[in-house]
């Protein structure tokens, strides 16, 4: 959540800055602003609302070499004018951005700064008021923010500015993720490459509590007490297509149609010269000598660990546990004697999930990352890494990622069970394929997903999905699609479930969209269907070709069974993206939404 960026270098910064916010708002567009020094002084400027609002404001005549940027959003105080970064201290010589949550700024301010008048909510406000306070002592100013950042407590990706030095950037990180970027005669600073890859594809990985000094000839790494740390640079492996929308009119779209691609891609990156699905050694071993898998993840990712255990289990016999990481952590289940924790997490930077792994490693347990963001901190911080290569997903609501890391857990459970010694009755490699070309046909029947959004989602004000076995989990993850970007009240339930209570909500016409996917729970699925049927529901069967009767309004094409998840989610991916449309809702960028959720 926030997203920041600095140059430093001898071209005008102003635009780069605002292009690599434009590549950063989908990790909050709340407001925004950008910082900019040069030999008149500093030039701030900001505004709530999106990028576009920034550069509506932004005087083009200005021309600095030196800047800092951020994209917010909004944790401490409303989304506004005065919480938008940067944040200047009270005699304008510092200006900071921050993305993170500092725990104990009220203890900070309380302790420091009772005689200084701060103009906004943020907890942001107290670092760039505690560098000030601490140079008008006497420290330089990078003693000054050492010190500052040596007293907090929490998360942060910083980036300070001193406009009496136009310079220097300075930069420190916690918790939070930061990069800073190489160049010829520049250098700059992202919380992601996509950020800079307009300018650079060398990047350097900070650590958490490291201090860096970066001027545009050099990028030096301290520790906290000062010693300096040699790191070489890596390239990132992006290309800026894959972060373009193209031809599309929303990353959403593009990332649903990419999803044959990836599912081809995951097959050939699992592959061994033999054709035969393979993954690194020491992950089957770890998972074959678990006596329990502790899968942990938030949303979209939580839904994939859900049908990922049904692969687990079933295929390799191991019992699996399945967790949302925000309960976790104070809620711990008893574990098992020799347990593996599996996290699943899209970005591999969710503050939630983040948390449970290092309290996991703590207790001395092994951990898997399973991301789609190779040097992420979930796949620094863990013993092992799956990568979904998915490519980059921008869209905030997550369709591609969803079902490569269905796709993976398909794998990693199909190697555990090999290595466990149990034959899969199905070649899971030929099985994929077909799951790709499937998928196609789904995405090239969009006429019909949009027929059906307006069919059953146009006015309504709720909807619900239903299924049974792993269509109840299909369900889940249609209802979070639906609701994040149509802003439908939209909830998943257990086929049984609903007469247990929420049937009460059904009235004339409310949509039920029914998933009958898996032959042993058809008869219920459809039993159910009935019973909100008789209380006026609108039902919607989406069935497998196979199961299929006069009354389902869609029929998917036919995959193995224990499969059907990946194809199931695609008309609820292309109905929600539609109903979603149909409603003028900003679809890549739903409210008060953030890709990235890096707080707690
Ligand atoms: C919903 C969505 C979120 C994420 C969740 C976890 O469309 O994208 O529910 O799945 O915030 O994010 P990651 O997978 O990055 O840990």
């Amino acid at each position: 959540m926030c997203g920041i960026v600095g140059y430093i270098g001898t071209k005008d910064s102003k635009e780069i800055l605002l292009r690599g916010l434009e590549k950063l708002e989908y990790r909050g567009y709340d407001s925004a602003g950008i910082a900019v020094v040069n030999d008149e002084g500093l030039h701030l400027f900001k505004e709530k609302g999106r990028i576009a609002d920034l550069r509506a404001i932004v005087d083009e005549s200005v021309v600095a070499p030196t800047g800092i940027g951020h994209t917010r959003w909004a944790t401490h105080g409303v989304p506004s004018k005065e919480n938008a970064h940067p944040h200047q201290s009270t005699s304008g010589r510092f200006t900071l951005v921050h993305n993170g949550v500092i725990e104990n700024y009220s203890i900070l301010k309380r302790e420091y700064l009772q005689d200084v008048t701060f103009v906004s909510e943020t907890d942001t406000e107290v670092i760039v008021q505690l560098v000030d306070k601490f140079s008008q002592e006497g420290l330089a100013t990078e003693e000054a923010f050492s010190k500052t950042v040596a007293l907090l407590k929490g998360s942060y990706a910083l980036a300070l500015l001193d406009n009496e030095d136009k310079e220097t950037i300075y930069v420190a990180k916690n918790k939070s993720p930061l990069l800073v970027g190489l160049g010829d005669d520049f250098n700059v600073v992202a919380s992601d490459a996509m950020a800079m890859l307009q300018v650079t594809d060398q990047y350097v990985e900070l650590m958490d509590k490291e201090l860096v000094i970066v001027t545009k000839e050099a990028v030096t790494i301290k520790k906290l007490n000062g010693e300096v740390v040699e790191r070489a640079p890596y390239t990132a492996e992006l290309d800026a297509s894959d972060i373009e929308k193209g031809t599309y009119p929303h990353y959403m779209l593009k990332e649903i149609d990419e999803q044959p691609l990836v599912m081809r891609k995951i097959i050939q990156q699992y592959q061994n010269e033999n054709n035969e699905l393979h993954i690194d050694e020491s992950i089957s071993q770890a998972m074959t000598e678990a006596d329990r898998i502790y899968i942990v993840a938030c949303g979209t990712s939580y839904h994939a660990g859900l049908v990922g255990k049904q692969f687990i289990e079933k295929w390799a016999k191991v019992p699996v546990e399945v967790h949302v990481a925000s309960e976790f952590s104070y809620n711990m289940p008893l574990l098992s004697e020799k347990p593996l924790f599996v996290f699943i997490s899209q970005s591999g930077e969710t503050a939630d999930s983040r948390a449970v792994l290092v309290q996991v490693k703590e207790l001395g347990y092994k951990a898997l990352t399973i991301t789609n963001v190779p040097g992420s901190t979930l796949s620094r911080e863990a013993d092992y890494t799956l990568l979904l290569h998915a490519g980059p997903e921008i869209a905030v609501a997550s369709t591609k990622a969803y079902t490569a890391q269905i796709a993976v857990l398909s794998i990693l459970a199909a190697v555990t069970a090999k290595t466990r010694g149990v034959e899969l009755s199905f070649d899971l490699v030929q099985e994929l394929a077909i799951v790709g070309s499937a998928m196609e046909a789904l995405c090239d029947d969009k006429e019909t997903m949009e027929a059906i959004a307006r069919e059953y989602l146009s006015t309504t004000r709720n909807a619900f999905f239903i299924g049974r076995a792993v269509d109840f989990y299909v369900g889940l993850e249609g209802a979070l699609k639906l609701k994040e970007i149509s802003y439908i009240q939209a909830e998943g339930f257990a086929g049984g479930e609903l007469k247990h209570g929420t049937i009460a909500l059904i009235e004339n016409n409310t949509p039920v969209i029914a998933l009958a996917t898996q032959e042993h729970v058809n008869l219920g699925i459809r039993g159910n269907v009935k019973e909100v049927a008789a209380r006026g529901a609108n039902p919607c069967i989406i069935s497998m070709k196979g199961l299929e009767t006069e009354e389902d309004r869609y029929v998917l094409p036919p995959v193995h069974e224990d499969l059907s998840p990946l194809v199931a989610v695609i008309p609820l991916q292309l109905i929600s993206y539609y109903a979603a449309l149909h409603r003028d809702c900003d679809v890549d960028k739903p409210r008060n939404l953030a890709k990235s959720v890096t707080v707690e």
